[in-house]
């Protein structure tokens, strides 16, 4: 495989070049105390014009048990399954990996359905331990939300039911059992979920936004593969086999996008919509085109954006979705571009608190309490690949000549609950959520408010139909993405400035720097919002640590 250099040489990368300097100084200090994290990484920057790509994998798309996509219900089973034999596609190497899944599927299973719908989810618990189906993003009532006080038992079945009211969005589920969460993500549990609505049926029947065979779900998850000892073509997935992966959340080295590492995908020169999931258990994306070109994002976490916002880059942390628009029609026939995670400063912002010092501190304090630092790259059966690096996540061959009917939106119709912005002055009530963590090594703490997670303790009361505005806070050296159940937020501000582009979207989950403190308001349903919900860090392993709380709307 070309090393880094070799390949920046023939596939020049622009943004890349201007970052070089820092990426210098950053690599310099991450091996330092980052010292295993650093180093030989397996698929970074390798692709050349030529090299050979394995095929993009479209997800596969669920049916509606009575066959009638257009009759205002839905009915979805979920068999959760464990032992599900997958192939996983790499441009080196093909294997088998025992994963779980619903409905014993290679791929995640996507599920669209239609503001109004109501909708009903049996869903059948295969596995030998607890499972839920969390809803993410969804507005509902809090006993429909999957969360871990409603525990489906080994063998069990239990029905979720709720109906759809909130704008077109791309939404997904996943396991949200007590403590287990991370790794039942991990070993293959999600979904995605596309909710449709009036306006963007409207958009895509007007031409104004990329439908049908053009607007494209990408689930992007890193994961760790142990090594295939006895040659028999299986590799199993690597999980919490370092201290490191609960303190930094569960990192891998191989970045699947719908379960394939590094496809390509043959567009026409049109315009493509992309429904970008950020399903890691802890990584962040910053999302690129190689060339450098701009696109356009036209939604967030929770629905459209008003208008669409264009841009080089966009930052997801463990959770967020952004709904991107590509146009390949500036690019010549037969010419490819590369869709990437930038490079960052992934223990980031560490600056802020006075350099290094403060990461770098903890993770001596984790080596000297566990060695976890001492199992260099080369002696260990796996490798990983830091939070930050850059890397290539697939390859968009534009094989096709098409005339682009597409002229995308410039502003939402005025019907769009987007354009009606909740001000400070109709806030009812004002929380704070500072986010921390403590201590060191196998004993480190991840704490909202001072507080680990207690199931039974209500951490926050919310009256019915509240607006209110969370602010929330990070103390910690690292970036985490906070994420509420319920509802979904408008941003306010960010340290007091005040939100602009992508953050006018709706969110349900917003990642926070170290020092930053993010401001956002929302309104909680009268007729949905009731009963338990919980808050949390998305950064799974945290969350399964204890960076969680609840609240309850009553
Ligand atoms: Cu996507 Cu409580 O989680
Ligand atoms: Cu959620
Ligand atoms: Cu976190």
């Amino acid at each position: 495989m070309p090393i880094e250099g070799a390949s920046r040489a023939i596939f020049p990368d622009i943004q890349e070049q201007s970052m070089k300097f820092k990426i210098t100084v950053i690599a310099l200090s991450t091996s330092l105390a980052l010292a295993s994290l650093a180093g030989c990484i397996h698929n970074n920057d390798t692709e050349t014009q030529s090299y050979n790509l394995p095929d993009f994998k479209h997800l596969p798309v669920l049916v509606d048990k009575d066959g009638d996509p257009n009759d205002n219900q839905g009915t979805y089973t979920l068999k959760v399954e464990s032992n599900v034999q997958v192939p996983v596609n790499t441009p080196d190497d093909n294997w088998i990996t025992p994963m779980l899944r619903y409905n014993g599927s290679a791929l995640p299973p996507v599920i669209r359905a239609k503001r109004g719908d109501v909708m009903t989810f049996p869903v059948t618990n295969n596995l030998d331990k607890i499972t839920t189906v969390h809803w993410h993003g969804f507005k509902i009532p809090g006993d429909q939300d999957g969360g871990p006080d409603f525990p489906i038992a080994a063998g069990d079945s239990h029905t979720y039911s709720f109906t759809i009211n909130q704008p077109a969005a791309s939404l997904w589920f996943h396991p949200h059992p007590h403590e287990k969460t991370g790794e039942q993500v991990y070993r293959g549990l999600a979904g995605v979920f596309l909710v449709d609505d009036e306006i963007s049926r409207q958009l895509e029947a007007d031409k104004q936004l990329p439908a049908g065979d053009y607007d494209i779900p990408l689930l992007i998850q890193d994961r760790r593969f142990k090594d295939d000892h006895n040659d028999d073509r299986i590799r199993e997935l690597a999980y919490k086999t370092h201290t490191r992966d609960t303190v930094l959340g569960q990192l891998g080295d191989i970045v699947l996008v719908n379960g394939v590492q590094l496809p390509k995908l043959e567009v026409e020169s049109r315009k493509y919509r992309f429904r970008i999931y950020n399903t890691s258990n802890a990584r962040t994306l910053d999302i690129a085109l190689n060339d450098g070109a701009s696109f356009h994002v036209v939604g967030t976490d929770g629905g459209l954006l008003p208008e669409p916002v264009e841009t080089k880059n966009i930052v997801l942390g463990a959770a967020e979705r952004a709904e991107i628009v590509i146009d390949f029609s500036r690019y010549d026939i037969d010419e490819k571009v590369m869709l990437i995670s930038r490079a960052f400063n992934g223990g980031s912002m560490m600056d802020m608190n006075g350099g290094m010092g403060r990461m770098g501190g903890m993770m001596n304090m984790m080596s000297s309490s566990d060695g976890m630092d001492n199992d260099g790259m080369d002696s260990d059966d796996v490798s990983e690949m830091a939070n930050g690096k850059r890397f290539d996540i697939m390859r968009f061959d534009i094989t096709t000549a098409a005339s682009d009917d597409i002229t995308l939106y410039t502003r939402l119709p005025d019907s769009a609950e987007i354009h009606s912005r909740l001000s400070e002055t109709d806030a009812t009530a004002t929380r704070e959520f500072v986010m921390s963590m403590g201590g060191m090594g196998s004993g480190m703490q991840f704490l909202i408010n001072d507080k680990s997670f207690d199931m039974n303790r209500v951490d926050e009361q919310v009256d019915a139909g509240a607006t209110e505005i969370w602010a929330i806070s990070n103390t910690s050296p690292m970036a985490h993405p906070f994420h509420a159940h319920a509802i979904q937020w408008q941003i306010l501000d960010r340290n007091g400035t005040p939100a602009s582009g992508v953050d006018l979207g709706w969110k349900d989950t917003v990642l926070v720097q170290p020092g930053e403190t993010v401001r956002f308001i929302g309104r909680f349903d009268p007729v949905i919002n009731s009963g338990k919900y919980m808050y949390h860090c998305h950064i799974l392993e945290h969350e399964d640590a204890g960076m969680m709380g609840t609240f309850v709307v009553q």
